[in-house]
């Protein structure tokens, strides 16, 4: 189809001030005219720094004490009755292990990982949630805490290769980006047969901005509405007033072919819905929906080839 008839069915769908710009840049596009030489300064200072960042990560420390706040000691209700115990269970730490937590945060999984007997690491790249952690958990001889890059585990002389036998990742991997890069640094640090926990937000059943619960009124019932799956997302939250973090959505697959890339086999998953952890007065068909969808995914993971070598 000729390039002007696109533009015109573009024109003709589109309501006028609302995608005046979209059709602008369709046209710019079309025309081959950099938008970057349009642009008035301000706008094209304001592109600059969003590109900075889609870098490696978003600072967490704007959001630090908020979290600190919102977290508590002991961890988020999702925490403490669902997320750490689901870690603990698949992870199996002995006293021998050594635990390397990426992306720590405030530390919540510090203490029951030092309460089995290993020895805990927990590297993050905020240095505030760092100096939360430090305070709660740094003085017990088995825990140690990092400022690290999770994209870049094996440039850092104090992480050496197959110094691991754990890794985790506690709700944190849908915050990084690039997964390829993270899941090969954090291949760098774990032994052979070293096991890698990854707990998360179900990828296809809660998507930031793409996933909701709906009402079916005929069949009175709870549905769960997705509206993108595939399409890989970027998504500012700015759930908190304090700043903005990036939540990162990827289709499972994504998930699983790059843990095969990096020399991970899968050996167990856990669909969890969240069941009776909401509060006690829903409706039976709200209570059915909370027992039917896993909203949270936990993979086990083993290392069984170096693959960074
Ligand atoms: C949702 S918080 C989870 C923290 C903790 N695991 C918990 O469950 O409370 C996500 C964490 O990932 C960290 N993070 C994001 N990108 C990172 C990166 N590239 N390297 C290291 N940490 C990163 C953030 O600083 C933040 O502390």
């Amino acid at each position: 189809m000729q390039p002007d008839l696109w533009f015109f069915i573009l024109s003709t769908k589109c309501d006028r001030r609302e995608h005046a710009w979209g059709r602008f840049c369709f046209l710019a596009r079309y025309k081959r005219i950099q938008i970057a030489q349009i642009l008035p300064k301000r706008n094209r200072t304001l592109k600059k720094t969003n590109n900075k960042r889609n870098g490696q990560h978003t600072n967490w420390d704007a959001v630090a004490n908020w979290y600190d706040g919102w977290m508590g000691k002991k961890g988020s209700h999702h925490h403490r009755h669902l997320a750490v115990p689901t870690v603990m269970q698949m992870l199996k730490p002995a006293t021998n292990d050594r635990v390397l937590d990426i992306g720590c945060g405030q530390g919540v999984l510090a203490k029951p990982i030092l309460q089995s007997g290993a020895t805990y690491a927990g590297i993050d790249a905020s240095q505030k949630l760092l100096t939360i952690a430090k305070k709660r958990h740094a003085q017990h001889p088995k825990a140690r805490f990092l400022l690290a890059d999770a994209t870049k585990l094996d440039s850092y002389t104090y992480l050496k290769a197959n110094l691991f036998s754990c890794g985790v990742f506690l709700l944190s991997i849908q915050d990084m980006s690039p997964l390829d890069k993270v899941l090969r640094s954090v291949s760098h640090c774990l032994m052979e047969n070293g096991r890698l926990i990854i707990l998360m937000t179900h990828p296809c059943f809660r998507i930031p901005r793409q996933s909701g619960w709906g009402w079916d009124k005929q069949r009175k019932l709870r549905y769960r509405r997705i509206d993108n799956y595939l399409t890989k997302l970027q998504v500012p939250m700015k759930t908190h007033k304090h700043g903005t973090t990036r939540s990162y959505h990827r289709p499972l697959q994504t998930y699983i072919n790059e843990l095969g890339n990096n020399g991970f086999m899968i050996d167990q998953i856990r669909e969890i819905p969240i069941g009776d952890l909401m509060k006690s007065d829903r409706s039976k068909a709200e209570k059915r929906a909370d027992m039917e969808f896993p909203l949270f995914l936990a993979i086990r993971a083993v290392k069984i080839v170096d693959s960074h070598k």
